[in-house]
């Protein structure tokens, strides 16, 4: 007797084991299947990214080497495309231009915003461009099975899916699904480009579109009055104010804004330098590492219109050993 309950003990201990390895192994698939998602999801992010990048010429890097280019990414070269020298004539121009306004509902401007911050290539556009485009997006249908984008066509609309399901093909294979909350037909706008994908209905859909030219007079307008606000930046600097007015533009058109907070730090000693820095506003503190106890030693404290990481620009390293940081 003894033995058969033994057996079945033995027995129900092996179910209970058996039933921890298939949950196991559910879960395991289920972290499979979110790891296969998220590859998919990078893969398509990475042809995107190959559609619109071309391969730099040795021309074009000889020629990005020999220019100013404070930090050549391709962020930067987006700006640099907007005009070499806007006038005060441009700004004003732009800024009388009145844009189309559509009202929506709280949950699909909530969803157009979300959309784009979840876009890997509009991401980084400014609160307020993104509410423009908000405002600016107006409400378009497709019935199932129709052809919304076709690769190779000129682009003029960017959409933001709101209901229903598109399938993204490229030379007759398909890349993806999107549903809901996506931004698509993007990149033809952005980079100037024929589309890159065909973009078809599963189901009927309920879009958001903007045109190419209301996209391009909210990222200009607000391009062009950074530029301007830089300029004046620079006229105010005693350092720069000897400088021709085309340099000053040049400046203006690849310098970028960035924020510290207090106590934070800009650039660590003995770190590899690739950035100028000039400050707009607040104090940057400057301390050097005391060889001997490695305690940071105050320098000197820069103020606004001051500048530093000069040698970045020339390609050198940092190995002046200074590391600053933020005050105000
Ligand atoms: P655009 O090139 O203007 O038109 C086709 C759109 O399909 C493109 O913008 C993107 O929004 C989208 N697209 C292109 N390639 C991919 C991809 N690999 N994965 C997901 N969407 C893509």
């Amino acid at each position: 007797m003894g033995t058969l309950r033994d057996l079945q003990y033995a027995l129900q201990e092996k179910i209970e084991e058996l039933r921890q390895r298939d949950a196991l192994i559910d879960e395991l698939e289920l972290e499979l299947d979110q790891k296969d998602e998220l590859i998919q999801r990078l893969q398509n992010e990475l042809d995107k990214y190959r559609s619109v990048i071309r391969p730099a010429t040795a021309q074009q890097v000889q020629a990005q080497q020999q220019s100013l280019v404070l930090q050549p990414d391709q962020h930067r070269s987006k700006r640099q495309a907007i005009s070499a020298e806007p006038t005060a004539c441009d700004i004003s121009a732009l800024s009388h231009v009145t844009l189309p306004f559509y009202p929506k509902s709280p949950e699909s401007k909530e969803l157009i915003k979300e959309a784009i911050l979840d876009n890997d290539f509009m991401k980084n556009l400014e609160l307020s461009q993104i509410q423009e485009i908000v405002d600016c997006m107006y409400p378009v249908d497709y019935g199932k099975d129709s052809c919304i984008i076709k690769e190779g066509d000129v682009g003029s609309l960017v959409f933001v899916m709101e209901e229903g399901k598109v399938e993204v093909t490229k030379e007759g294979m398909k890349l993806c699904t999107m549903g809901p909350g996506k931004v698509f037909g993007e990149l033809a706008i952005l980079y100037n480009c024929t589309r890159t994908a065909t973009v078809r209905t599963l189901t009927h859909v309920k879009l958001w579109a903007i045109d190419r030219q209301c996209f391009q007079t909210i990222m200009m307008r607000t391009g062009l009055i950074k530029h301007a606000e830089y300029m004046d930046f620079l006229k105010s600097v005693p350092t720069f104010q000897g400088l021709p007015e085309e340099t000053l533009s040049k400046l203006a058109d690849v310098m970028e804004e960035t924020h510290y907070e207090d106590g934070e730090y800009i650039i660590r000693q003995g770190a590899r330098g690739d950035t100028f820095f000039i400050i707009s506003k607040g104090k940057v503190n400057v301390t050097q590492e005391d060889s001997a106890n490695q305690e940071p030693v105050h320098l000197r404290e820069l103020t606004r219109g001051d500048w530093f990481g000069e040698r970045a620009l020339q390609g050198w390293t940092l190995t002046a050993s200074e590391y600053v940081n933020i005050l105000h």
